[in-house]
């Protein structure tokens, strides 16, 4: 193992840390350059950027994990590189191969191996790929070429707290129409969750839940992460609609609490007026990992799952098979592991 930063590990929050190398490559005339690592931190694109008018981005959250033996491991990569993929193109932006993507970042975590999180110290080394449209423009049309990074920082959990029970409210406003880019990972989507989650965080609560916004019945997710309820007879739920992210953690959980928990497993409509179905529940993603829902309020009146302070069995046992998974201490499905 190289030889490490200097960061208190076991008490880092999810905010920016600047690394010492990044990955860029740029796509222009109809093909990505071979991409390559640099250290500096700006990026100077042109002031017609699309990305910067008409928000023609996208861009994809994962992590790095340090195992006991203090091997780096990426946790189902390919299934980020094929969303971003698919943001890019409804944004009509080119694709990115598969394996480029997954080799950037490599490239990435390898040059910044120090800064990949001790085993054992709850944190992990969180990348970030991002594309966007720049080049000379003004109309609202595709860019006429694109740059792809990849940057990373090491983090603790995303809900300061970790694995400790959170409470939401239930945002008034949309993140996403019901057939418009809520199912992709596009800055837009979190452009409009910024006014709804400053309420929230005022009102003293740690995110909103979103509702289906056709009737405002369902629940959608949180404007970080999907929902997923355990009801009173031991089935994993999590609601489909058109316009949530399709978790990558959200599809994993579903897949472990059926073939490891043998639980019932559904995605199917989560209506906010039957709460009570549900012993427990959390938010799932890969910066907030599994975080707890203490209780959710709606109307005026907070409804709690499990506890507001302890952590329900269920959620527990996923939240230790997943993480066992990520960490290399239980083994893998086929494929869910890359190594760096
Ligand atoms: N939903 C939203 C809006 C998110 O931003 C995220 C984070 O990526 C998720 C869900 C969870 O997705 P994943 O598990 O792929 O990180
Ligand atoms: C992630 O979990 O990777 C996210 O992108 C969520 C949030 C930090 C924006």
């Amino acid at each position: 193992m190289s030889k490490l930063a200097n960061i208190d590990w076991n008490n880092l929050g999810f905010s920016y840390i600047k690394t010492d190398f990044r990955y860029i490559s740029t796509w222009k005339n109809g093909s990505w350059d071979d991409g390559k690592l640099v250290t500096d931190n700006k990026l100077t694109i042109s002031e017609g950027s699309t990305a910067l008018h008409y928000g023609q981005q996208c861009f994809e959250g994962m992590k790095a994990y340090r195992t006991k033996t203090g091997d780096i491991q990426l946790f189902r990569p390919y299934e980020n590189a094929k969303r971003m993929n698919l943001s890019a193109h409804y944004l009509m932006m080119p694709e990115i191969p598969e394996e480029k993507f997954v080799d950037a970042v490599k490239q990435v975590v390898r040059a910044n191996e120090a800064y990949v999180p001790p085993y054992d110290s709850g944190a992990t080394l969180y990348i970030r790929p991002l594309l966007i449209g720049i080049g000379d423009n003004i109309c609202p049309c595709p860019a006429p070429e694109y740059l792809f990074c990849v940057f990373c920082m090491p983090v603790g959990p995303y809900f300061k707290d970790g694995m400790a029970p959170v409470n939401f409210t239930v945002s008034d406003f949309d993140r996403a129409a019901p057939y418009g880019t809520g199912g992709l990972k596009v800055g837009g989507n979190y452009a409009a969750s910024l006014y709804p989650y400053h309420l929230a965080k005022k009102s003293g609560f740690g995110d909103c839940i979103y509702l289906d916004p056709t009737t405002h019945t369902k629940i959608e997710e949180v404007g970080t992460a999907n929902f997923f309820g355990i009801t009173k007879n031991d089935e994993f739920v999590t609601p489909k609609s058109p316009s949530i992210l399709p978790s990558i953690t959200k599809y994993s959980l579903l897949y472990l609490a059926k073939e490891v928990l043998h639980l019932k497993t559904a995605e199917r409509d989560v209506l906010i007026d039957n709460l009570d179905e549900f012993k427990e529940a959390g938010a799932c993603g890969t910066a907030a990992i599994i975080t707890p829902i203490g209780g959710i309020q709606y109307k005026g009146k907070l409804h709690v799952f499990h506890s507001e302070t302890e952590v329900g069995p269920i959620t527990t046992k996923l939240y230790n098979t997943l993480c066992g998974i990520q960490f290399g201490d239980i083994e893998a499905p086929d494929g869910w592991i890359v190594k760096v």
